[in-house]
C-alpha cells in the first residue's frame, strides 16, 4: 500500500508520519518512508532554488516542475515493494498544488504513482506562516492561501481522507489511525 501525506508547509507531515509508521510497525506491518524533496543531488539544487526571493514566478516555478519530477524519477523504484507499506512525505500530489501551470506539471508527471490512500493534512495558512521559517519564498500567507485552495480540489481526485491539522499533535494523531485503519483491515475500536 502506498500512503501520501501532504499539506502546506508546517502542517505537521513529518511528526505525524512518524507517529503513524511506529503504530503500524507495533501492528505488525513492515514500513518505509520515503520524503520529496530528496536528499539526493537534485533534492539539494531544489532546497536552494527554494529560497530564491522569485521561486515564485512562472519561470521558476516551471524549472522547479522539472526538478521536482526528475527528483521523484530517483525514487520511482522505492514504490514497487509491495511488501512493505509506503509513507511518503510528499508526491507529485504537491507539484500539482504549489507548480503551474497545470497543464505542463500533468504532462512531466504522468509516470508518476497515484496513492491508494491521500492523507490531507488541512491546517490553517496563518497557523502555517506562524509555523515555518519564512527562510523559503513558498512559506507566505498569499501563495500559501492558492495551495491549500488546490489541495481541496486535488483531493476530489484521489482516495484521500482529509484531517484537521489545527488540533494537537496527539489528536491529529488519533485522526489518522482512524482514519487508516479501514484501508488495513485494522479494527477502528482498537485504536488507543
Ligand atoms: P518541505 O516538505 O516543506 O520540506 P522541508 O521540511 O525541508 O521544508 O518541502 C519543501 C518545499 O517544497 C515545500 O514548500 C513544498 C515544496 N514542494 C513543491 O513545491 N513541489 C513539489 O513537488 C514538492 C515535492 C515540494
Amino acid at each position: 500500500m502506498y500512503i501520501v501525506f501532504e499539506g502546506i508547509d508546517g502542517a505537521g507531515k513529518s511528526t505525524q508520519i512518524q507517529m503513524l509508521s511506529d503504530w503500524l510497525e507495533a501492528n505488525g506491518f513492515r514500513v518505509e518512508t520515503l520524503v520529496e524533496p530528496t536528499d539526493s543531488e537534485v533534492g539539494k539544487l531544489i532546497r536552494k532554488i527554494l529560497q530564491r526571493p522569485d521561486a515564485t514566478t512562472q519561470r521558476i516555478q516551471k524549472t522547479l516542475g522539472l526538478l521536482f519530477a526528475a527528483d521523484r524519477m530517483l525514487i520511482m523504484d522505492k514504490l514497487e515493494d509491495e511488501s512493505k507499506i509506503i509513507i511518503s512525505d510528499r508526491s507529485f500530489i504537491s507539484s500539482l498544488a504549489y507548480q503551474e501551470p497545470a497543464e505542463w506539471i500533468e504532462v512531466l508527471n504522468k509516470y508518476a504513482k497515484k496513492p491508494d490512500l491521500l492523507i490531507l493534512l488541512d491546517l490553517d495558512v496563518k497557523k502555517s506562516v506562524a509555523r515555518t521559517s519564512g527562510e523559503d519564498t513558498f512559506e507566505n500567507e498569499e501563495f500559501l492561501t492558492g495551495v491549500k485552495r488546490n489541495y481541496l480540489k486535488l483531493a476530489e481526485n484521489f482516495t484521500c481522507e482529509i484531517i484537521d491539522a489545527n488540533n494537537g499533535v496527539n489528536k491529529v494523531s488519533s485522526d489518522i489511525k482512524k482514519a487508516v485503519a479501514p484501508y488495513l483491515g485494522i479494527c477502528p475500536d482498537c485504536i488507543p
